[in-house]
């Protein structure tokens, strides 16, 4: 029973996606077609990742999901229609990109939709179903498994991944609009030991990091974090400087619990005594988080190092700030 249910809502997305291809390809997509151009997405990189389009009108695409045969029930069960007594049945996406978001087998579990344009909201994404788990799947996954890279690149949005790939970072995946999750980290376990993080530059994209960078930890993955500015985000990034820099970027990732520490240093005084005091102590308490002795000490050692201390003095506040906390 349920499995026949998850396996019909995979054939109605499947034929949404193919929809929403076809009209992209159409007259209809003209200017959906051109909103992705100016992007600069090749033809190809359309192509590959299914990029459509969802028309202006607002019933079409359940119109020809009812005349494949579906019902109005398992079309709003798939997200793709919304159903209300005032209105009846209307398509969830209208005159937007549509963006397909594949499971690590090529189904397709759900969509992304963004306005051409700025109106709001700007991205429209598919809700939870029962074949779309947002925290157990993200997007690119399903062709940065077979990159050859002993490593992903984790960024924020749909046009990051597809920027990325484009300029041949074919190891690059987002989390779905929700910030990344255990088990997001533990997908990501099965493929890499390491990932790097190319969040946005803004605060937003910073704490999300952050908050990334223990997450992936407790699941095995080391963590790097790689900086965006002066641009917004990879997009952005990759358009005005190319590839080649963006490399460079990766060749100066910074490693996950030093990135941390530095964004720590704006909540102290770091030219004072007692500010940078107060700040190494907090350090020492992170620093009791490495349970494995070379690892944590590794670490006093790179902390000491970084912050003009002692590799002594630090080492004997971490172990008694680890006996405090018991
Ligand atoms: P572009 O403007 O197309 O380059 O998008 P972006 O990916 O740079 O946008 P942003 O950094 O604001 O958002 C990153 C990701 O968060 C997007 O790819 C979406 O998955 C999600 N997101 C952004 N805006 C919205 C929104 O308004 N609603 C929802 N639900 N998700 C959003
Ligand atoms: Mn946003
Ligand atoms: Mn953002
Ligand atoms: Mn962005
Ligand atoms: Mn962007």
């Amino acid at each position: 029973e349920r499995a026949d249910l998850k396996a019909t809502l995979l054939e109605v997305n499947k034929l949404a996606a193919k929809y929403f291809y076809a009209q992209l390809k159409s007259e209809s997509g003209k200017t959906a077609h051109e909103y992705l151009t100016d992007r600069q997405l090749s033809e190809e990189t359309i192509t590959a990742f299914g990029l459509g389009y969802s028309n202006k009108y607002s019933n079409d695409l359940h119109k020809y999901l009812r005349a494949k045969g579906y019902s109005d029930e398992i079309i709003v069960k798939a997200g793709l229609a919304n159903m209300d007594e005032k209105n009846g049945i209307y398509d969830k996406f209208w005159n937007r990109v549509m963006f397909p978001i594949m499971d690590v087998n090529n189904r397709v579990i759900g969509f992304g939709g963004r306005v051409m344009g700025d109106g709001k909201p700007k991205y429209l994404n598919s809700p939870e179903t029962p074949v779309f788990d947002k925290s157990r799947n993200l997007y690119g996954l399903n062709r940065a498994r077979t990159s050859r890279k002993s490593y992903f690149l984790i960024c924020e949005g749909y046009m990051d991944v597809i920027s990325l790939h484009q300029a041949g970072f074919t190891n690059a995946v987002a989390s779905l609009g929700t910030s990344l999750t255990a088990g997001h980290a533990a997908l990501l376990k099965r493929y890499v030991g390491e990932v790097y993080l190319t969040y946005d530059s803004d605060e937003a994209g910073t704490k999300a990091a952050l908050r990334a960078v223990p997450i992936l930890k407790d699941a095995g993955v080391n963590a790097r974090v790689i900086r965006m500015d002066p641009y917004k985000d990879p997009d952005e990034f990759i358009k005005n400087l190319g590839a080649a820099a963006f490399e460079e970027r990766i060749g100066k990732a910074r490693n996950g619990f030093m990135f941390s520490l530095e964004m720590l240093e704006c909540s102290y005084d770091m030219t004072s005594p007692e500010g940078k005091t107060e700040f190494l102590r907090e350090a020492a308490r992170r620093l009791t988080g490495f349970e494995e002795e070379i690892e944590r000490n590794n670490y006093i050692e790179a902390v000491a190092k970084a912050y003009h201390v002692g590799y002594e003095e630090l080492h004997k506040l971490v172990v008694k700030t680890a006996v405090q906390s018991g």
